[in-house]
């Protein structure tokens, strides 16, 4: 979301005349975009001010602006504003809009200009934006999240859940194949609550089953399901829509039912079980990934190890792994039970060996198998290799022309890696 985010806030740049520029020295307006879902994420941006500080000593012109959700928390925008002096412009996640606007009240002011919205925003349509790739785009579904787990800040920054029209989802997906965009993500912090809050309700799998009519369109993901609200119908939807690629991230977070409890996560370990057990028979050759955090408050050796238990049961393709951080506000930052630094490092280290484990299996049977990939690019560390995702979003690197990027490739994969495959390109394209 804040990856999209920035792509609407270089929008509203361009159309006021700016480009990018080659890097921060030769920038006349640096925008920095935030997260605070974690502290390392937050401390990381108070690292980056103290060393801009000396480019806006150089360059005194230069405008500086802070926004995002780690700026949306207030008494974080008072500390960034006695700090950080020289920052320009400190906005939150529901001011972007308006940036065009408080940049020009920034550029003519010599204090710090701060805008922090504290009413909700109805859905605002229109934005430019500039997309960082010519074939793949995000999409918004939802902003926002209703869901209140006790150790995340997203509700408090992002504010209430607020569904877009269908119309203008729809408008927008076809806009987008008339450019020559042939993936699409849908976005939300939980799409399966989708359309709850419409006049004329349509629900998650019904939007599916739109976007998946659009002619021109190859390829549609969506991003973030919840486990509570993931249901048959769903399922369903996505076994029969062509387009829809056969990949579900399913954050479980914990697999201790106590822990899960205490994280208001609105369902139980075995639901989650069966609920991945449903959608393997429903899906052939779908692929699971998920996002787990250890070290919440009260986290006991035995949750853990249910935790532990549970990726063994599951066996996720791929896992983002979190050690709890304490974020002010929600309700877990004053439960009792709050574990030490060594406890937590101890049991990352711990679950990141037994997924990465997995995680290897699952990508060494791969090999053999013959995919179809949609090319985003040159490889991350090989310029000479290009880089494509499968359906169930594998990243395949293979040698192939560079006529290919943006053209779904036929490859037959070579070498199973932890993070990504190998492949031999085999001629075809579409
Ligand atoms: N500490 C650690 N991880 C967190 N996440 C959300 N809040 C926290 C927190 N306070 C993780 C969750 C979520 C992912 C986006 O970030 O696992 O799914
Ligand atoms: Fe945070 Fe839970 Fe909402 Fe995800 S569903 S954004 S973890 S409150």
């Amino acid at each position: 979301m804040n990856m999209h985010d920035s792509e609407v806030m270089a929008g509203i740049l361009e159309n006021i005349g700016y480009v990018a520029a080659e890097n921060k020295e030769q920038a006349d307006v640096l925008l920095i975009n935030t997260c605070c879902v974690r502290e390392t994420a937050e401390n990381k941006i108070f690292g980056l001010m103290g060393k801009l500080r000396k480019l806006k000593y150089e360059k005194p012109s230069l405008i500086i602006g802070i926004g995002g959700c780690m700026t949306q928390q207030e008494k974080v925008a008072e500390k960034i504003k006695t700090r950080f002096p020289f920052i320009d412009l400190i906005y939150g996640t529901e001011n972007y809009h308006r940036l065009a606007e408080l940049l020009k009240t920034a550029q003519g002011s010599q204090k710090t200009v701060l805008e922090l919205s504290h009413q909700i925003n109805p859905v605002i349509e229109g934005l430019p934006i500039k997309r960082a790739s010519g074939f793949r785009a995000w999409v918004v579904v939802t902003y926002g999240c209703n869901n209140y787990c006790t150790y995340c800040i997203v509700p408090y920054v992002r504010r209430s859940e607020r569904s877009r029209q269908p119309a203008h989802i729809i408008l927008e997906v076809k806009d987008l194949v008339a450019h020559g965009y042939r993936e699409i993500t849908l976005l939300g912090q939980n799409v399966n609550s989708y359309g709850k809050d419409l006049e004329q309700p349509l629900d998650f799998a019904g939007l599916l089953a739109e976007v998946n009519k659009i002619s021109g369109l190859d390829r549609i993901r969506f991003i973030t399901s919840h486990p509570r609200d993931f249901n048959k119908r769903l399922i369903e939807t996505i076994s029969s829509c062509e387009k829809i690629c056969e990949h579900i991230h399913l954050p479980v977070q914990a697999g201790s039912n106590h822990i899960l409890k205490k994280m208001n996560r609105g369902y139980t370990r075995e639901h989650f079980i069966n609920l991945v057990e449903s959608i393997r028979q429903s899906i052939p050759g779908v692929s699971i990934t998920t996002d787990i955090m250890i070290g919440f408050p009260g986290e006991s050796d035995k949750d853990f190890q249910d935790t532990l238990d549970l990726i063994e049961k599951i066996r996720f393709d791929s896992a983002f792994t979190f050690i709890y951080s304490q974020r002010r506000g929600t309700p877990a930052a004053t439960m009792e039970g709050q574990l030490p630094d060594y406890v937590k490092s101890e049991r990352i280290k711990v679950l990141i060996d037994i997924q990465n484990k997995i995680s290897k299996e699952i990508n060494l049977q791969e090999v053999g198998k013959k995919r179809w990939l949609l090319v985003e690019g040159t490889s991350k560390t090989n310029k000479k290799l290009l880089s494509g995702r499968t359906r169930s979003n594998k990243t395949v690197i293979f040698p192939g022309p560079h006529f290919l990027n943006g053209k779904i490739v036929e490859v037959e994969i070579t070498e199973g890696k932890l993070t990504h495959l190998a492949g031999k390109w085999l001629d075809n394209y579409y």
